[in-house]
């Protein structure tokens, strides 16, 4: 990669600031943008006081003009980066049913259309220097559909065809731009909290701000409290797109769901969640931590 310079969005927490860490150490500069002020600052003093040369951005990855005015600041005041990440996400859940418009649109806003405008705006610098590469934050929600988060899977499978989609075409124009799609399962990250960089104008009503996760909130904060550390993310992404590996898993809990999913399509059948979900993610953790 020419340009040693790693863009993360969504880099102030989670996944994003290992991400920052890991290329950090290895001498990336990081550019990291990111909604939440107090942590992007937070985030970005922690590195360069480990030594790392890092600049943060005000972003709000829902927004064309903010996420072409981000991509503006760093190609002019940096240059054209090698990696882009386009990791900003946020994860709210219910039933399809109860998911109101502004659920819907809050969470598209930032998973489907960050990432759209995130390909928007970084891939014609990219393709002009035909070097580089983009990583686009699915998840292990993009292959599968399990109940209860109905916005979340539409977002994350939508970023993942486009990723796919770009990929192929990437491909048939002998581009030496590359694109990965991350498909994490469960990681410890401040997911659960999402709702704290939830816009004004995607703000429930008062009476409905209680989501229907309550009554299974204790048992998800616990099941995430043992999941996957974000570190071992973002060594997986740093060898896989060092190989150029299109999906990058992050452990094989989800495998056998994604197994029957495919078999249900090609044999016609209904779709089956087979055997017990936490069964599926403690084992699956557990094989890539061992
Ligand atoms: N944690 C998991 O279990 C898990 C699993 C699969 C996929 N993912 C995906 O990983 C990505 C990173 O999430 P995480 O788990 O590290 O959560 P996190 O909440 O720790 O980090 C998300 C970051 O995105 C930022 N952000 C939120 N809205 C933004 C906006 N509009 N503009 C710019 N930045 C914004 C937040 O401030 C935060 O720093 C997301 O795309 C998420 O969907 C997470």
């Amino acid at each position: 990669m020419k340009n040693q310079v790693v863009v993360i969005t969504g880099g102030a927490s989670g996944i994003g600031k290992a991400l920052a860490y890991r290329y950090g150490r290895a001498g990336y500069r990081i550019c990291i943008g990111d909604i939440e002020e107090p942590a992007l600052q937070g985030t970005i003093d922690e590195l360069i006081n480990d030594g790392i040369t890092a600049n943060g951005y005000l972003l709000d990855v829902s927004s064309e003009t903010s996420m072409h005015t981000f991509k503006e600041a760093i190609v002019s005041e940096i240059g054209t980066p090698g990696i882009v990440c386009l990791n900003a996400g946020v994860g709210a859940g219910g039933p399809i049913e109860s998911s109101s418009t502004k659920d819907w649109e809050w969470i598209l806003a930032v998973n489907l259309w960050g990432v759209i405008y995130g390909i928007q705006s970084f891939l014609p610098a990219l393709k002009q220097e035909n070097d580089g590469h983009i990583l686009v934050t699915s998840s292990i929600a993009g292959h599968l559909s399990y109940p209860g988060m109905g916005p979340y899977n539409a977002s994350k499978h939508a970023v993942l065809t486009i990723a796919e989609t770009l990929y192929f075409e990437l491909e048939q124009e002998n581009s030496e731009v590359g694109i990965s799609a991350l498909c994490p399962g469960l990681v410890r990250t401040g997911i659960l909290d999402s709702n704290r960089n939830r816009h004004e104008k995607y703000q429930l009503p008062a009476l409905d701000q209680e989501d229907d996760l309550t009554d299974r909130k204790e048992l998800i904060e616990e099941i995430y409290a043992n999941s996957l550390s974000p570190d071992v993310v973002a060594e997986l992404v740093f060898e896989g797109i060092q190989k150029k590996k299109f999906y990058i898993f992050t452990d094989t809990a989800h495998h056998d769901h994604m197994r029957i999913r495919h078999q249900m399509i090609e044999s016609g059948l209904n779709p089956s969640l087979d055997g017990d979900l936490i069964d599926h993610i403690t084992s699956g953790i557990n094989e890539r931590e061992n």
